[in-house]
C-alpha cells in the first residue's frame, strides 16, 4: 500500500504513519519537521517511511518536495491531506488579514496545488481525505480563520471530485485529538471569552478526546466504508457515523 499524509511530524498525521506503517504500507510524508520516526528508528520502517521537508505555506515549493517524495512512486491507495494550522483563537476583526492569508496558504491552497500535481502527473490515486473540522459547520466566535479556511476544504473537496472521477475524496472530521493543536486550546485559550472551548478542556484526557494514535486507528479502519458508502466529494464528521 502506497500512502501520502502531510503534517506528518506531529499529532494526527504522525499517529497516521505510525499505524499505516505498522500495516506494511510506505508512508511518503510532507512537513516542516520531517518525522520523527525516520530518525528515531532504526528497523524495516525506516525503509518504507519517506520523507521531504517543505513548508506548505510556500506554494512554489510543494511540487518540487512531491515530485522528490512520490520519485519511486506510480500510483497511490491512499492520500491524507493532513497538515493544518489552528492560528490564534480571537476575533475577527482584531485577526490580521496577512495571518489569514498564511492560514489559508496551508490549509487550503497547498493542498490544491497537491491536488493539481496528482491530477497533472496522471498519478493514480484510489481514495483522498482531507482531514477538516466540525468547526467549519459550526462557525463559533473565535475560531474565525480556521473555520473559514475548514469550511473551505469541505467545498474544495466537494469540487475537486468532479474534476477526479477516478479517486473518492471526501472532507473528514476525526472529532477531538489530544495533539499539540488541543494543547494550545486546552492551556492558552480564555474560555470566558471563548465559551466553545470549554468543550475541549472538559474533554481532554478523557475517552471524549483520544490521543493521535488510538483516532488515527479510528480512521484506518473507516477508510473503507467511507470510501463504499459515502459519496465523493462529501463531509464526513466521525461523531455523526
Ligand atoms: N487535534 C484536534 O482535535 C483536531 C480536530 C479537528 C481537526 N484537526 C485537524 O487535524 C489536522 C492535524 O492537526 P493536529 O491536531 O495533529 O495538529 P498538530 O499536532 O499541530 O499537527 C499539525 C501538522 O501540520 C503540519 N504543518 C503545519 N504547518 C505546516 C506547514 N507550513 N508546512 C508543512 N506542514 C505544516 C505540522 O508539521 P510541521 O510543524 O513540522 O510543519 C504538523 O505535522 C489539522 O488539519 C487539524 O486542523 C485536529
Amino acid at each position: 500500500m502506497n500512502v501520502l499524509i502531510t503534517g506528518n511530524s506531529s499529532g494526527l498525521g504522525l499517529g497516521l504513519t505510525e499505524v499505516f506503517l505498522e500495516q506494511g504500507a510506505i508512508v511518503r510524508g510532507l512537513s516542516r519537521r520531517g518525522c520523527p520516526l525516520k530518525t528515531e528508528r532504526r528497523d524495516s520502517h525506516d525503509e518504507a517511511l519517506r520523507d521531504q521537508r517543505v513548508d506548505l505555506g510556500d506554494l512554489n515549493k510543494i511540487v518540487p518536495a512531491l515530485e522528490a517524495v512520490m520519485s519511486d512512486a506510480h500510483r497511490l491507495d491512499v492520500v491524507i491531506l493532513n497538515a493544518g494550522v489552528l492560528g490564534k483563537i480571537q476575533a475577527m476583526h482584531q485577526t490580521d488579514v496577512h495571518d489569514l492569508e498564511h492560514l489559508y496558504r496551508v490549509n487550503v491552497w497547498a493542498n490544491k496545488v497537491i491536488l493539481d500535481w496528482l491530477i497533472e502527473s496522471a498519478m493514480p490515486v484510489d481514495q483522498i481525505v482531507a482531514i477538516s473540522s466540525g468547526a467549519g459547520i459550526n462557525m463559533h466566535y473565535g475560531w474565525g480563520g480556521y473555520a473559514m479556511s475548514k469550511a473551505s476544504i469541505n467545498h474544495l473537496i466537494h469540487l475537486y471530485a468532479e474534476e477526479m472521477p477516478q479517486t473518492h475524496l471526501l472532507a473528514y472530521a476525526p472529532g477531538l485529538v489530544d495533539t499539540p493543536m488541543q494543547d494550545y486550546l486546552c492551556h492558552d485559550v480564555d474560555t470566558g471569552e471563548f465559551p466553545s472551548v470549554q468543550k475541549l478542556v472538559d474533554a481532554k484526557g478523557t475517552e471524549h478526546m483520544p490521543d493521535s494514535h488510538e483516532a488515527a486507528r479510528q480512521l484506518l479502519a473507516l477508510l473503507p466504508d467511507l470510501k463504499a458508502n459515502h459519496p465523493s466529494g462529501g463531509f464526513v464528521d466521525v461523531r455523526h457515523l
